[in-house]
């Protein structure tokens, strides 16, 4: 029999798990609140803490909130909706603050923490397998946490509605033609992943259903039907993932309706999305995001930038209307060859983008501006030696994981001052948060 004990929960933990003391030994509870009481049953143990799951609430914080979503706990991927947003928001300000302090020694004010008016339905992009669930029926949904199971959903709170309607009727459409979900115990069946992007701006909808074989029965009939029922679909993109692999995107793929990319737009300039491409998830946190970022960057005519880690462009194209010119740099040769076409799209001569590892971008001439926005791993030692080598004068970084930022900061902050830290709630009821640091040489 499974222990249970009672506690209080005094913390959380960075990836939003409630933390309960009992006799010097760590207890980490999902969704349990800071001074919410609790009857918990211990789940596993490990070598210094264990791992719980709520049996009772004993005592109720005021903070709490009925989630919006019915399969918030099942899912995992909101840690928060059971708290209200004002709370979260200021949970979020707290557990950066901390961060900063501990791993980076940085005990600083964070200025602002911008949040949203209404936090919910803002993601842009969906990715969920599919698959059968124990009575053998066709489902979709999110993997739960640390397990293959799918859990599935009828709605999800914090994606477009676009998203969903899509998602049934694919559902609907594999049932009526007998197309099968890929098992990854046999490696037998069709569909494995969908993924759906739509752009806020210009409500295109990018669909990329990505299969064992580009080729299937019914798979023009299928893409015909799906089209006729969902006419908000600009473009459908089969992608080919043969392989018995947790990656989900395969390297072939195939246009079968539309142009095989969306459009849309970020203050003004307009980005082409294509499959593989990073865009941000979150269209109005974007805007909030890079106009932020223009503002801390104090830019002027006779700056030349890099835009580090540069996605599609989506920076330094905004950027480059306000500096001299702009080089990015970016390791996905799809996302650079968007860049390039973004380039054409808005009538920008002064931006320059490069296919390269950014460890191994050979910089040979100085830059008054760089931005840096590197995925959750932060700087690599290569590009860093290679910051405080060409010493540009402004720095902006602007990071999704807080952990990594503190310990980069650490080593920048051997040349540079820390002007102003931010934080950008570009997933609310998650524990992700977006940070924007300005650094003057
Ligand atoms: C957080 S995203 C930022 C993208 C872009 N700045 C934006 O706002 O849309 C990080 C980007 O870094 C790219 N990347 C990851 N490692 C890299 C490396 N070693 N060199 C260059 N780019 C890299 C990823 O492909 C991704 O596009």
């Amino acid at each position: 029999m499974k222990a249970i004990i009672e506690g209080k929960c005094v913390d959380y933990t960075h990836d939003g798990q409630g933390v309960v003391k009992i006799n010097n030994r760590v207890v980490f509870v999902p969704s349990l609140l800071i001074g919410e009481v609790a009857e918990i049953e211990i789940l596993y143990r490990k070598k210094d803490f264990d791992v719980g799951k709520i049996k009772k609430i004993i005592k109720f914080s005021e903070d709490r909130i009925t989630p919006k979503c019915q399969c918030a706990t099942a899912c995992g991927g909101c840690s928060f909706q059971n708290l209200n947003y004002k709370k979260q928001l200021e949970l979020k300000y707290n557990l950066a603050k901390e961060t900063l302090k501990r791993i980076g020694g940085i005990d600083l004010p964070i200025t602002k923490i911008y949040g949203m008016d209404e936090p919910y339905y803002y993601r842009n992009k969906i990715q969920v397998p599919f698959g059968y669930d124990k009575q053998k029926r066709l489902v979709y949904g999110f993997y739960k946490f640390k397990s293959h199971d799918i859990v599935p959903f009828k709605e999800c709170v914090i994606q477009d509605k676009v998203h969903i309607n899509i998602l049934s009727t694919i559902k609907k459409l594999m049932f009526d033609m007998n197309i099968k979900a890929y098992n990854e115990d046999d490696g037998s069946g069709v569909l494995r992943h969908c993924l759906i992007r739509v752009a806020k701006k210009t409500n295109q909808v990018m669909v990329v259903l990505v299969v064992k074989s580009l080729n299937f029965p019914s798979k023009n009939n299928f893409i015909k039907a799906l089209i006729n029922e969902c006419n908000e679909i600009n473009t459908i993109v089969l992608n080919e993932n043969p392989r018995k692999t947790n990656v989900i995107l395969g390297n072939k793929e195939k246009i079968v309706f539309g142009k095989g990319y969306i459009i849309d737009e970020l203050l003004g300039i307009k980005f082409k999305i294509s499959s593989k491409s990073f865009y941000q998830v979150n269209h109005s946190q974007c805007e909030v995001l890079y106009d932020l970022a223009l503002k801390e960057a104090n830019v002027n005519s006779n700056d030349v930038m890099l835009d580090a880690y540069c996605g599609i462009g989506s920076i330094g194209l905004i950027f480059s209307k306000f500096v001299k010119c702009v080089d990015g740099v970016e390791i996905i040769p799809k996302a650079i060859k968007d860049a390039k076409e973004n380039i054409k799209l808005n009538n920008i001569t002064n931006a320059h983008y490069f296919c390269s590892d950014i460890n191994n971008f050979v910089i040979n001439k100085h830059y008054d501006l760089m931005i840096i926005d590197p995925p959750r791993k932060g700087i690599d030692d290569k590009f860093m030696n290679s910051i405080l080598k060409l010493k540009p004068t402004k720095v902006v970084y602007i990071s999704c994981n807080v952990s990594t930022l503190a310990r980069d900061l650490k080593i920048l902050s051997k040349l540079y001052k820390i002007k102003s830290i931010n934080l950008v709630d570009m997933f609310p009821h998650t524990f992700h948060i977006e940070s924007v640091v300005s650094l003057s040489l």
